[in-house]
This record gives C-alpha cells, sequence and structure tokens, in this order.
C-alpha cells in the first residue's frame, strides 16, 4: 500500500510489476551494505561503491566487517549469484544505474551537528558520472532540509537529475530482518516518478510506502529515533524515583506498557542508549532546532539523563564496594553497545570502565563479538575470552550488555569463581532468582538490592 502525503495523484500507487534496473549503493557500512545486499537478494542487480578498499577486499571474500546475524551467508550467495558487484571506481559503479543510494556515515561534528561531508562528496562524483535519467536517493540519516539543499549538486552538464530520501530504520542486531521487514517504507520528494521509481524497489517488501516531502521524510527519520530515545531516559527517570520510594520499575514498566498508547518496547530500565545513531541523532535535530530558534528542550534533557545514568551506574558499583574501587577487580559482561553487534561506538561500556578505570579499579571485560572492537578504545583494558574467565577473582561482576548468554550464565559455577559474590545488572536482564540463590547480593536499576536469604553480607570467596 501507497500512502502519499505530497502528491494527490490517487495513480501513485501504480508500482511496476518490471524488475527494477540496476542500482549502484554508495557506502558499504551497516545501512549500505544491509541494503545492497538485501536488494540483491531479491533479484535486483546492484553494485556497491566504497572507497574502503580493505573492506572491499574482506567483502569479495564473501565475509561481512560487521556482526549482524544473516548477513555473511546473504552475501556470499548474492556475489555467488552474480547479483551483487563490489566497486571502487564511481563511473564503474554508477554507469547504466537507474537508482543511486547514497549511504554513506554522517558522524556528529564537535557541536552535535551531522557533518555532511561524506554526503555531499558521495553524491557530486555520483551524480558526475550518473545517465540523465538516473535518480539521486539520500539513505543516510540527515537533518531536515538536507535534501532540498542538496538539489544544486545534482546539476552537472546542464542537466538536472531528481534528488529523493530514502530513510533507513534498520536496527543493528537485526539489520537484516528489519530491512526486509520495516514498518513502513518514507520516500521524499518532490518529483513523483522518481519517487515511484524508489518505492518499486521495495515492491518485494510487504510494508506500507509513505511518499512525502523530503524535509517530512527527514524529520520522519529523526523524530523517531529521538521519540525512543525519550521513553528509554523517561522510563530511566522513573527508575531513579522507583529507588527513592521503593518501587519497581519492571512492575512500573509492564503497567505502563500495557496501555496500547504507549507500548512496552523501549521501557528497559539501565544503562540507556548508545551506537552510532540515538545519540547522534537526537543531538543534531536538537541542533538543527537550534539553527531555526527552537530550543527543544526536551531533547537535551533525553541526553542528560542517558550520560547520568551512566555515572549512576558507577556509583551503584562504588557503593556495593563499601566506596573504595582502589585495586578491585571488576568483571564487565558486554562490551557492545546492544546485542547482536560489534558495535562499540557510544557505547555504555567505554564510558562505565573508563570511569571504573580511573577510580583505580582493575577492569576485566569480555563480549561474545566486540572484544576487537572495543580493545581499539580501550586499549588498557585486559579483555577475558568467556564470561567464566571474565569473573574469576571478580570482586563484583557488572551487566552493561544484556547478550543472551550472559542471561543463561550458571551462577552456581560463577559463585565458585569469583572473590565477592556481588552482581550489578545495568540491564535489568538477569533471573534475579538464580543469581540471588546462587549466594550472590543483586544489585538493579530502579528495584530494591536483593541479599541472599540466610547472610546479610556474602562471604568472602576464596580462590583457587
Ligand atoms: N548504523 C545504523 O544502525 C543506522 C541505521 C539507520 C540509519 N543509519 C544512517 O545511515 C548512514 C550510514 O550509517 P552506517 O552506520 O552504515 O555508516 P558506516 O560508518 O558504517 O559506513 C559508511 C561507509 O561509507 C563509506 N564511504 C564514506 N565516504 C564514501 C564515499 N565518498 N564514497 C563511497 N563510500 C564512502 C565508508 O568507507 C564506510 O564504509 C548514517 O547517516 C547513519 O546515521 C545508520
Amino acid at each position: 500500500m501507497i500512502r502519499s502525503a505530497a502528491f494527490a495523484s490517487p495513480k501513485i500507487n501504480c508500482v511496476g510489476n518490471a524488475r527494477p534496473g540496476p542500482v549502484c549503493v554508495t557506502g558499504a557500512g551497516y545501512v549500505g551494505l544491509v541494503t545492497a545486499v538485501c536488494l540483491a537478494d531479491s533479484g535486483i542487480e546492484v553494485r556497491l561503491l566504497d572507497i574502503d578498499r580493505d573492506r572491499l577486499a574482506l567483502l569479495a571474500r564473501g565475509r561481512a566487517p560487521i556482526h549482524e546475524p544473516m548477513l555473511d551467508e546473504l552475501l556470499a550467495s548474492v556475489l555467488e549469484r552474480g547479483l551483487l558487484r563490489l566497486c571502487d571506481d564511481t563511473a564503474d559503479a554508477v554507469r547504466g544505474a537507474t537508482v543511486v543510494m547514497i549511504a554513506v556515515g554522517t558522524p556528529p561534528l564537535s557541536d552535535g551537528r551531522a557533518d555532511l561531508s561524506q554526503v555531499r562528496a558521495a553524491l557530486t562524483s555520483a551524480v558526475a558520472c550518473a545517465g540523465s535519467d538516473t535518480v539521486m536517493v539520500i539513505k543516510s540519516t540527515v537533518p531536515p532540509g538536507t535534501t532540498v539543499n542538496l538539489r544544486r549538486l545534482c546539476r552537472h552538464d546542464g542537466r538536472s537529475l531528481p534528488l529523493a530520501v530514502c530513510p533507513e530504520f534498520l536496527s543493528e542486531g537485526s539489520a537484516v530482518k528489519d530491512f526486509r521487514q520495516p514498518p513502513q517504507v518514507v520516500i521524499g520528494g518532490d518529483d513523483a516518478p522518481a519517487c515511484r521509481r524508489v518505492a518499486e524497489l521495495f515492491a518485494h517488501i510487504n510494508a506500507p510506502v509513505l511518499i512525502t516531502d523530503p524535509t517530512s521524510a527527514e524529520l520522519i527519520k529523526y523524530g523517531v529515533n529521538a521519540f525512543l530515545a525519550l521513553k528509554i531516559s523517561f522510563i530511566n527517570e522513573i527508575a531513579h524515583l522507583c529507588e527513592l520510594v521503593g518501587a519497581d520499575v519492571e512492575t512500573v514498566a509492564d503497567g505502563l506498557g500495557a496501555d496500547s498508547r504507549i507500548g512496552r518496547a523501549f521501557l528497559g530500565a539501565g544503562l540507556g542508549f548508545g551506537g552510532s545513531c540515538f545519540p547522534k541523532d537526537v543531538r543534531a535535530l536538537d541542533q538543527a532546532a537550534s539553527y531555526h530558534g527552537q530550543t527543544f528542550e526536551l531533547l537535551r534533557a533525553a541526553v542528560e539523563i542517558n550520560a547520568q545514568q551512566r555515572s549512576r551506574f558507577v556509583a551503584k558499583v562504588q557503593r556495593a564496594l563499601r566506596g573504595n574501587l582502589h585495586g578491585r577487580r571488576i568483571a564487565v559482561l558486554g562490551l557492545a553497545f546492544k546485542p547482536g553487534t560489534d558495535d562499540v561506538r557510544q557505547a555504555a561500556s567505554i564510558d562505565v570502565i573508563r570511569h571504573l578505570e580511573d577510580l583505580g579499579a582493575d577492569v576485566v571485560a569480555t563480549d561474545p563479538v566486540a572484544r576487537s572492537t572495543a580493545a581499539l578504545e580501550l586499549p588498557a583494558t585486559r579483555m577475558a575470552a568467556d564470561a567464566y574467565e571474565c569473573v574469576r577473582g571478580a570482586d563484583a561482576v557488572v551487566i552493561v550488555t544484556e547478550w543472551p548468554e550472559y542471561r543463561a550464565l550458571d551462577w552456581q559455577r560463577v559463585a565458585g569463581l569469583v572473590r565477592r559474590r556481588i552482581v550489578i545488572d545495568g540491564r535489568n536482564c538477569l533471573d534475579a532468582d538464580a543469581v540471588v540463590n546462587a549466594g550472590f547480593t543483586y544489585v538493579s536499576t530502579g528495584r530494591p538490592t536483593r541479599r541472599p536469604a540466610a547472610t546479610a553480607q556474602a562471604p568472602r570467596q576464596r580462590i583457587a
């Protein structure tokens, strides 16, 4: 179903049956790679262009440079079927393409604004090589007004190519699934046939298509991320209040979430949001609002609360160890900003570990897949191969990422390995009964601390 907010004509819903022509995707990162592989898997001929030759060489061997469920298998399959071609030359990638999608990074500048230099460079070089009816599409997340401003870069040799924006809503850790089953496809553009051509690429996907003006499409993308970030910060403030008044945030969140106007998703109390999108998009939206004279207080509060959650967590670890972290061994379980990915950009783990180390703690960390990406940010931190190795001799075990592996730990076994039986769960993800029954003091977010029944204080363990 296509909903058209910008175009009056009901004929907009005439997505054709013919297979779309070749597509060039520029940027082989999370969004570009997943987009290219999934479009190719649907039978479209895709060229994937990147300036990073090492990345392309790895991809050519059928290996994705990022950890994402199903991605390696799909990549190998589309390469073998000849549906995906890897390119380091713009002219080669763009020649004959009916659509060029720009999916390069928009990292934050020091003041929080989105850095659009990669988008401008990629668009300019693609336009110079594109045919006169090629549709240019911005897939990167860009601030409201950007696509309209970028139109001037689509003029070349007396031609003016249509430019649309098609923001991406996938989440890392479930990127392939999210791309294939999005809640909707949003396309922003002022050229109806060009928007239809973009919509045709998603004809195999069972999701409503919303076609609107470019600035509204850009704002939908920022609005989604900002709203979800607000939800997380909201529940974290409720969690703080729960600790003060003796309530249980999980019960409160269940109650809130049962109301269909609210929903339970993104009401997980704990260490807050991280990753390459929420923090940067919330700040970029705030900057975009400021540019137009608006002070978006709600966004600023969400960012501040998120930062506070990390320092509150470290303070909890400190309190659990009677105020002194000097020389204490802390086992940190989880480095990725969320389960399912090896991405540690803006991850809570990085802030928490640096803070613990600044306070003199001896940190040993682990993660199922993100140890090497995290080691680049934390060169002095010891990495353990798995959770059981990590907790050996620990004065406290802290959970930073809610990997299923950590939920399933054998706490009786962990109890035999640690020096002190203290767990601080930054994601409220463990089975509290299992942890407490193994003799641990269990500290979480927005809930009363639980101690083992027999002992008010966990005994000091002897380590073999
Ligand atoms: N990562 C996510 O979960 C996610 C989700 C939705 C939207 N987004 C948005 O999508 C965009 C891309 O994000 P990402 O995480 O995939 O970025 P990324 O940093 O993982 O990848 C960007 C890629 O672009 C390549 N590149 C840079 N300049 C280029 C050029 N001129 N020509 C060709 N390639 C070039 C880089 O080498 C890199 O491989 C961002 O705007 C981001 O906000 C990201």
